[in-house]
């Protein structure tokens, strides 16, 4: 009997282990992601590794089919899902479910100034990804606003490499809570589009670290970033995609990056350089395509054949080689290969909702002189709704963000929707003719815009009806053609298009009601701006663009954005257009652009030239209510190195409805070793109110919101002396001061 016993118990403890030698480490999920990793990396051949390192498709890369690791698919980004092209071009793949939800540009989302209407964006366009099984996001873009002409700047979070750090980490925290990863982009320098390929930045050490490097930073160390994409500009001789200064020495190095840094489409160039510096992931090299006859066009890759040619021939070893491997497979882990990752959603109400608020809160009033704003629908009959921007759908153009939207509301058709309500007459002008196509890679809008009537007649009729209105709403601005706001291409002036001037004035002189509404990711000219009463900047607002306008203009919603970047009055009051470099014209050779500017960018160079009067200023947005401060105050007047200080002040809304006021702190440094900002901004916060509300915020500032970049010591230092904190409405609109000192720890 025992004999029995003893033979059965021992055939179940082989079944045991015969069931766990076949079970692998990697596909154990109670195992840790690195003991995993380390399983597939022993498992894999050379040849499967070179796989894993660069596309198979335009948009994803191989998985380990022997191991049933699956393929990774990656999505643009950043302002919605684009739709399915097909394996190897960037023509559509003709899918009818690929129509997604549009949310507002970047420029908006920074512009709610909200770190909460991050978090729901990122969670929102994550889960969008999600369902379409996508694994890397290829966004958010936090490339630092460096002139009002890069034709990117709508993908980005402004001027201000605080603003735009503060924003861009819950975005990707967001995105990632769905087991899909954000490729933060464009890493880095890319600050304006034309000859994008072949811009060599020459840029101090200072102006890299202060300005252009924190949103990344931020991105990577608090967001915890699974992936970043190279750019295509060059920084010290050395493409982005393979720089072993950014990528090596400073995010992988200083950083302690452990994620995917993946080629931006086409940036990859050499191979050596991206064995040795940095690339891990390539995408987009140019191929002739699967048709084109060279068998596989992606063994071509700089990181495929040739790779595994200098491999095999001991020209490289393999060190580089696993290190890119693990990023890849670490990457997997963390999305396709995570078992608890939900399932997604789409084009779900609460994403159309997401994108209603986070529009609703970026809208930014620039002006509104005699209250003109907001309209009191049950005290108007006639509103005369004029220029192309009212009707033209904005979510088709303006590069890879460009997408195929369920649905998109125009401001004409959200203004009706209110005015119906009150049975108001709205009555429609064209005013002028901009681009009337509307195409993106086969996605078509649908709309035909085409008018061949002239100038003269088109504002002839927009006058005729605007002086038959209780009010004008002139909707104009950019669009995203090219030299607009459209990726690859740079706008030639700061002016707006297509003769809106000329049709502004002309509506100015027959009704005193007129407003403004700039659509729009960059700053434009103003030279009527005495004329109009009120103007407000609307971006690109995706797929609830009308909706939210109506909102605002109708006191719906009470407006509460503020400028991400400043709004200049001439294109010379730009410091990369005044003292840096800009090169317009495409090259086919290399060519140096020097940010002579330094870290004097956006209200920094505007604080230091004293007579620049920006048309707005970084952080301007007004309210339908208004908001008084207190004086700040600080908890102690002195504050040692590694102590805090907690600055206090008191905000109240004065008006009679309820609002959304952006506090702003900006610290200033009295006296430095180098030269700094008169200030910068350090704090922000949001907060909303009922009339007669007052509210107590609290800042804490510690000795990194004091610190300046030394170049020669090549480390933060926070200079023991005076500082002044400024408490701001915007960086023109100072409503306080309180100063204290910094020690430098010994007690004298
Ligand atoms: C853009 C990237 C984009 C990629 C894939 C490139 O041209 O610069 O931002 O993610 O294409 O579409």
């Amino acid at each position: 009997m025992k004999k029995i016993l003893f033979s059965l118990a021992l055939t179940a403890l082989g079944a045991i282990s015969v069931e766990a030698q076949q079970k692998p480490v990697y596909l154990d999920a109670t195992k840790s992601v690195e003991e995993r990793v380390e399983d597939v990396l022993q498992r894999l051949t050379l040849e499967e590794k070179v796989k894993l390192i660069h596309a198979q498709s335009k948009f994803s890369s191989p998985g380990v089919p022997r191991l049933g690791i699956p393929e990774l698919w990656t999505t643009d980004g950043p302002h919605g899902i684009r739709p399915e092209v097909l394996w190897d071009e960037w023509e559509q793949a003709g899918w009818t479910n690929d129509s997604c939800v549009a949310f507002p540009a970047l420029t908006c989302l920074a512009a709610t100034w909200n770190p909460e209407m991050s978090l729901l964006y990122g969670k929102s366009i994550g889960e969008e990804a999600r369902y379409r099984k996508k694994d890397v996001l290829l966004g958010p873009g936090v490339n630092i606003y460096r002139t009002p002409l890069n034709g990117r700047n709508f993908e980005y979070m402004g001027e201000d490499p605080y603003l735009a750090a503060r924003m861009v980490v819950p975005y990707v925290q967001g995105v990632q809570q769905n087991g899909v990863a954000a490729c933060v982009k464009h890493y880095a320098l890319n600050n304006h589009e034309i000859n994008r390929h072949n811009t060599n930045v020459i840029v101090d050490d200072r102006a890299l670290y202060e300005i252009y490097l924190p949103a990344f930073k931020a991105a990577v160390q608090e967001g915890g970033a699974w992936a970043i994409m190279g750019s295509y500009n060059l920084y010290k001789g050395q493409h982005g995609c393979h720089n072993q200064y950014l990528l090596n020495d400073i995010l992988k190095g200083e950083w302690g990056f452990d994620g995917v840094v993946i080629s931006d489409w086409g940036g990859t160039h050499n191979t050596d350089e991206a064995i040795s510096n940095g690339l891990d992931l390539e995408f987009g090299t140019w191929t002739n395509g699967l048709s084109g006859g060279v068998g596989n066009a992606y063994d071509n890759y700089y990181l495929a054949n040739p790779y595994l040619k200098r491999i095999r021939e001991g020209r490289v070893g393999t060190q580089e080689l696993d290190d890119k491997v693990r990023r890849v497979l670490r990457l997997m882990f963390r999305t396709t290969m995570n078992p608890n990752r939900s399932y997604g959603s789409m084009t779900s109400e609460a994403h159309y909702e997401a994108a209603r608020r986070i529009g609703e809160e970026g809208i930014v009033l620039l002006q509104n002189r005699n209250n003109v704003l907001p309209l009191d629908l049950s005290e108007v009959k006639k509103i005369a709704v004029i220029g192309e921007n009212a009707i033209k759908m904005m979510t088709v153009g303006g590069g890879s963000s460009s997408l195929k939207v369920q649905r998109e509301i125009s401001p004409l058709e959200g203004i009706r929707r209110y005015a119906d309500v009150h049975h108001v007459e709205v009555v429609y002008a064209r005013g002028y003719v901009g681009d009337s196509t509307g195409e993106y890679n086969g996605v078509v809008t649908g709309q035909n815009l085409a008018d061949s009537r002239t100038p003269e007649e088109l504002i002839a009729e927009a006058v005729k009806v605007a002086a038959d209105a209780d009010c004008v709403i002139f909707v104009g601005g950019l669009n995203k053609s090219k030299g607009q706001d459209c990726e690859d291409s740079d706008r030639k002036g700061l002016e707006l298009p297509y003769g809106q001037d000329r049709v502004i004035e002309a509506l100015a002189s027959v009704n005193d009601r007129l407003i403004v509404v700039n659509v729009s990711g960059n700053a434009v000219a103003m030279p009527w701006i005495d004329k109009v009463p009120a103007v407000v900047q609307a971006w690109f607002l995706g797929s609830e663009a009308g909706n939210t306008i109506a909102a605002v203009l109708t006191g719906d919603v009470n407006p509460s954005g503020k400028l991400p970047f400043t709004f200049p009055a001439r294109l010379e009051d730009v410091p990369a257009h005044s003292i840096g470099e800009y090169v317009a014209e495409r090259k086919k050779e290399v060519v140096d652009v020097k940010y002579n500017e330094s870290i004097f960018v956006g209200y920094r160079w505007a604080d230091k030239q004293k007579k620049v009067k920006p048309l707005f200023p970084f952080g301007h947005g007004l309210s339908y209510t208004t908001f008084a401060y207190s004086q700040p105050t600080v908890n102690d007047k002195v504050m040692t190195p590694d102590g805090k200080l907690t600055v206090t002040v008191s905000v109240k809304n004065t008006g009679d409805c309820k609002g959304k006021e952006i506090v702003q702190l900006y610290v200033s440094d009295k006296k430095s070793s180098l030269p700094r900002p008169v200030k910068e901004l350090k704090g922000f916060r949001k907060v909303e109110l009922a009339p007669g509300e007052e509210q107590e915020i609290q800042f804490t500032l510690t000795k990194e919101e004091l610190s300046y970049f030394d170049d020669t010591r090549h480390a933060w230092v926070a200079e023991p002396g005076k500082f002044d904190v400024l408490i701001g409405a915007s960086a023109t609109d100072i409503r306080g001061k309180v100063s204290f000192e910094l020690t430098d720890g010994t007690n004298k």
